[in-house]
């Protein structure tokens, strides 16, 4: 990563930092002595009012996403799922929720300050089924092929390196998996230097790729179907927006998702009910131990 790459992440991570200070002293994200500014197109008031009543209010207060990705991503019973950039954790607990004690819902995220926040949160909602991840979205620390459903509110435009993103992303989701994501996008015809002007990295603003970028860098990951639908405007030229997209279950004209998916751990159909050795000889505890990892449930 270049310099200035590293300076703008470090940035982005005290920026935030001083966001879940201010939630955990009270505050609330978005309206202090401006650790991130934000306005009513970000925050809590993007979901429902049964949805923010059933989650701390802590959760709540941290809130600074740019949608509602729960709309989106149409979570069902018994899956995991993967937050990019989970915050306080209000998307995380509310995935929880809806894929039951079966699924799981892990939430990543780099800012110690927000993990902490979001610990506590799960902890005061009671949620067991929940586990937060310290890492950056450019290296998911979980194995390939193991997420049912992608969701991210608001953070993957503030990544120095997107390509990587969703490389990442698509090695994470198991052949089939989703992205449900809402993000700040930016019309086709804006420059970058245009952008910048209209916001600063940390307003989610600068850093948003445009429909076009957006689209071809999902593609060239691998991923299909992609559909970017924009919700509302948060600057001139720039929306939030709704993405979605599918990880093929075979990748065309090879057998390579089939062969991670298979090596994936040491044994076949990691992580689920129906995982078995890869190597007859070894059982499963033991293929896992010999490529030195584990599900994370
Ligand atoms: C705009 S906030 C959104 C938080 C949460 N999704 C929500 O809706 O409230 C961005 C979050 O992403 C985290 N973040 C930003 N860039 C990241 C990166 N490259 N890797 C991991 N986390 C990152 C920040 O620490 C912060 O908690």
């Amino acid at each position: 990563m270049s310099e200035q790459s590293t300076d703008l992440r470090e940035t982005v991570r005290q920026r935030y930092a001083a966001a879940a200070v201010q939630v955990t002293e009270g505050g609330t994200a978005c309206c202090g002595p401006e650790p991130v500014e934000v306005d009513e197109n970000f925050g809590s008031t993007l979901y429902a009012a049964d949805e923010r009543d059933a989650l701390p209010a802590e959760a709540v207060a941290a809130s600074l996403g740019c949608g509602n990705p729960l709309a989106v991503a149409e979570l069902r019973t018994g899956e995991r799922v993967l937050d990019l950039g989970s915050g306080g954790g209000i998307d995380v607990l509310l995935s929880a929720r809806r894929v039951g004690p079966t699924g799981r819902a892990y939430g990543l995220d780099m800012t110690d300050e927000m993990l902490e926040l979001a610990l506590a949160n799960a902890e005061k909602a009671g949620a067991t089924n929940v586990e937060f991840l310290k890492g950056t979205i450019e290296a998911i620390p979980l194995p390939a092929n193991t997420i049912d459903v992608v969701i991210s509110n608001c953070v993957i435009n503030l990544s120095t390196d997107k390509p990587a993103v969703f490389a990442e992303t698509f090695r994470a989701l198991k052949p089939g998996g989703r992205i449900g994501v809402t993000d700040v996008v930016a019309d086709d015809n804006l420059t970058p230097d245009q952008r910048a002007e209209r916001g600063d990295y940390v307003g989610c603003i600068a850093g948003a790729l445009t429909f076009a970028e957006y689209r071809a860098g999902l593609e060239a990951a691998g991923f299909a179907g992609v559909e970017i639908t924009a919700t509302h405007s948060v600057a001139d030229g720039m929306h939030s927006a709704i993405v979605r997209a599918t990880k093929p279950l075979t990748t065309e004209g090879s057998s390579k998702t089939a062969e991670s998916a298979d090596a994936c751990c040491g044994v076949n159909a990691c992580c689920t009910p129906a995982e078995s050795s890869a190597d007859s000889a070894l059982t499963v505890t033991e293929a896992q131990a010999a490529t030195g990892c584990t599900c994370q449930n």
